[in-house]
C-alpha cells in the first residue's frame, strides 16, 4: 500500500507558550472503585499505614501525573467534608446520591493530602456549591490553609497536620449547569455564588488560583451563554474557567472518533472567545484561562456506566470501568496534542479519572494493578514534552468525517527545550487504512538526531490490556525514523500515535 505523504515544518520561532506541568493532571473522585480498592485498599500487600496501595502510587508516579483534582465530580455537590476528618472509626456512613452508593468516609481530606505527598502530586480541591455555600467553603479552606490558632486550623493540627497544606488550586463547585448535579443552578445564581465564595476565600488566602465552573459540556444547551453570564458575574474574582469533555467514543464511526481532537480544539477556541468577549465588555485587563479539568474517552452508554438503583446502595461498586483499546489510546494521545497546542489558554487539565473509573490504571481488590492502553501516550507525553510548545505547519491530505467534516489525516504538535535544544514531536495518523510517510523540515534546528522514536499501533486496534496481558501491545521502537539534511522522516502506520525525540548528539 502506498503511504500518504505529509510534510511538517517546525521552527523555533513558532512558540505558542510554555509546556505547563499542570497540563498533565488527573482526577480522583469518590466514585465506584477509584478511591476504595483503587488508591486505598488497606488489605493489599503493598498498603501503607493509611491503607494506600504502594503499587498504585508507583504507577501514578510512572504516569507522570502532576495535579490531582479531588473529591469530585458529581460527588462533591452533596459532600460534607467534615465527615471525612477525625478518628476514622467515628466517621459517618452517608448516602451518595450522585452515584447511588454508600460513602464510608474512610478517606477524607487529611488522608488525601498524605496520599498526594506520597504520590508526588499537587492537590486541586473542589468545594461543594451544590448543597452548601460560602461558610462551608471557608471552613474547609481554613482547615487546609490557615496556620494553627483558630478552630478549624486547630482541628487539622489535632487530627493530622500541624502545618497548613497550602492548597493553591480550588474548583468552585462542579458542573453546576447540569440537571443531574445536586443543587444545580442557573448561570446567574451560580455566577453570583461563585463570585462571592471566591471573594471571601481570597480574603483568607490571597494566593489562591480559583476555577469557576464552565458549562459541563460543549453539547449542553447552556454552553456559551453559561460561560458568558458566569464570567460576567465572577470575572475579577476567578482565574480559570473549567471545560469538561467526554463525548469521545467509538460508536461504529471510527473515522470520526479518530478526529475527536478537532472537537477539543473548537471547544477551547469557543471558551477562550467567550471569556475574551466578557473581558472586552467589562474593560478587564487580565485574561481568564481554561482548566480542562475533566477529559477522556468514555463509553457512557455501556453497562459499566449504569448506576445501582432502588434499595441497592453499595460501597465502591464497579462503575464506569471502561476497558480501553488501541484506538482509544490513539485518541487520548491526540487529545493531549490538542491540549498542548492550546497551552496559551489551557493552563491546567485533568485526565478523568486516575484509577479504575474511566482510568489509565486498573486494579483488582487486594490483587494486581495494570496499565491500560491509554496509560502509554499520557506517560510518554508527560515525561518528554519540555520547554516550549511549537505550532507546526502541517500539509496533509484531508479525510472526510461524518462528525467533523474534512480533517487532516495527520495531527501533530512539537515541543522545543531552548536549554537543551531537544525537540519532541507527537503525531497521530488518523487514517484507518493508509500509512503516513512523514517528512519534517527541521532546518531551524541544526544538528538534531533521532534519540528515540516509538509508535503505538496494532493490526487489531480493538486490543485491550487485561491483568493477565497488559504488555502484548505497547509503544514499540519505530525503526523507520531518521534525520538527514535537516529533515526527519518516519513511516506512521494507520490508527497510530507516535513520539519522535530529537537531540543534538
Ligand atoms: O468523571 C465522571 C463524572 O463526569 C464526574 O463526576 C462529573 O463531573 C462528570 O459529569
Amino acid at each position: 500500500m502506498l503511504p500518504v505523504s505529509v510534510s511538517v515544518t517546525a521552527d523555533p520561532a513558532f512558540v505558542v507558550g510554555p509546556v505547563r506541568p499542570r497540563t498533565f493532571g488527573s482526577f480522583v473522585e469518590h466514585l465506584g472503585r477509584c478511591v476504595y480498592t483503587g488508591i486505598h485498599d488497606p488489605g493489599h500487600p503493598t498498603a501503607d499505614a493509611d491503607g494506600f496501595r504502594g503499587d498504585v502510587v508507583d504507577l501514578v508516579r510512572e504516569l507522570g501525573v502532576t495535579t490531582v483534582r479531588y473529591p469530585g465530580g458529581n460527588f462533591v455537590s452533596g459532600y460534607r467534608w467534615e465527615d471525612g476528618v477525625g478518628p476514622v472509626d467515628q466517621r459517618p456512613r452517608r448516602l451518595d446520591l450522585a452515584w447511588h452508593s454508600i460513602e464510608p468516609n474512610l478517606v477524607g481530606v487529611d488522608e488525601f493530602m498524605r496520599w498526594c505527598a506520597k504520590a508526588g502530586v499537587e492537590p486541586m480541591m473542589a468545594i461543594n456549591l451544590g448543597t452548601r455555600g460560602v461558610e462551608e467553603a471557608l471552613a474547609l479552606l481554613e482547615y487546609c490553609n490557615a496556620p494553627a490558632g483558630t478552630a478549624w486550623a486547630d482541628a487539622r493540627k489535632a487530627n493530622a497536620a500541624a502545618d497548613p497544606y497550602k492548597v493553591t488550586m480550588w474548583c468552585l463547585g462542579n458542573e453546576m449547569d447540569g440537571p443531574w448535579q445536586t443543587g444545580h443552578k442557573t448561570a446567574l445564581e451560580y455566577g453570583r455564588l461563585a463570585a462571592e465564595t471566591a471573594r471571601v476565600m481570597r480574603q483568607l488566602d490571597p494566593g489562591l488560583e480559583l476555577v469557576v465552573c464552565g458549562s459541563s459540556s460543549r453539547s449542553m444547551p447552556t454552553f456559551g451563554a453559561w460561560e458568558h453570564t458566569v464570567l460576567t458575574e465572577a470575572y475579577d474574582q476567578v482565574d480559570l474557567v473549567s471545560a469538561h469533555a467526554y463525548y469521545y467514543e467509538e460508536d461504529g464511526d471510527l473515522t470520526s472518533f479518530l478526529a475527536s481532537s478537532v472537537d477539543m480544539d473548537r471547544f477551547v477556541d469557543d471558551v477562550a472567545a467567550t471569556a475574551d468577549a466578557v473581558r472586552a465588555a467589562g474593560k478587564h485587563s487580565k485574561r481568564i484561562h481554561i482548566s480542562f479539568d475533566e477529559w477522556n474517552v468514555w463509553y457512557q452508554r455501556r453497562a459499566e456506566s449504569r448506576l445501582p438503583s432502588g434499595d441497592d446502595w453499595p460501597v465502591a461498586p464497579v462503575l464506569l470501568e471502561d476497558r480501553y483499546n488501541v484506538a482509544d489510546a490513539v485518541v487520548v494521545g491526540n487529545l493531549l496534542i490538542s491540549l498542548l497546542r492550546h497551552t496559551d489558554r489551557v493552563h491546567a487539565a485533568s485526565l478523568a479519572q486516575l484509577v479504575n473509573v474511566i482510568a489509565p490504571i486498573m486494579t483488582e481488590p487486594g490483587g494486581r494493578a495494570w496499565r491500560q492502553t491509554t496509560f502509554h501516550p499520557f506517560a510518554l507525553t508527560a515525561r518528554h514534552a519540555a520547554g516550549e510548545v511549537l505550532r507546526l505547519a502541517v500539509h496533509a491530505p484531508q479525510q472526510e468525517t461524518e462528525r467533523f467534516g474534512e480533517v487532516p489525516v495527520l495531527d501533530a504538535v512539537a515541543t522545543h527545550d531552548p536549554e537543551t535544544g531537544d525537540v519532541v514531536l507527537f503525531a497521530v495518523n488518523r487514517s484507518l487504512t493508509e500509512p503516513v510517510a512523514l517528512d519534517v523540515d527541521l532546518r531551524g534546528f541544526p544538528g538534531l538526531r533521532v534519540v528515540e522514536a516509538v509508535t503505538l499501533a496494532n493490526p487489531d486496534h480493538t486490543w485491550s490490556a487485561t491483568a493477565d496481558d497488559a504488555t502484548s501491545v505497547l509503544p514499540r521502537p519505530n525503526t523507520t525514523a531518521a534525520v538527514a539534511d535537516g529533515r526527519a522522516a518516519a513511516q506512521l502506520p494507520p490508527v497510530s500515535w507516535s513520539m519522535l525525540r530529537l537531540a543534538r548528539v
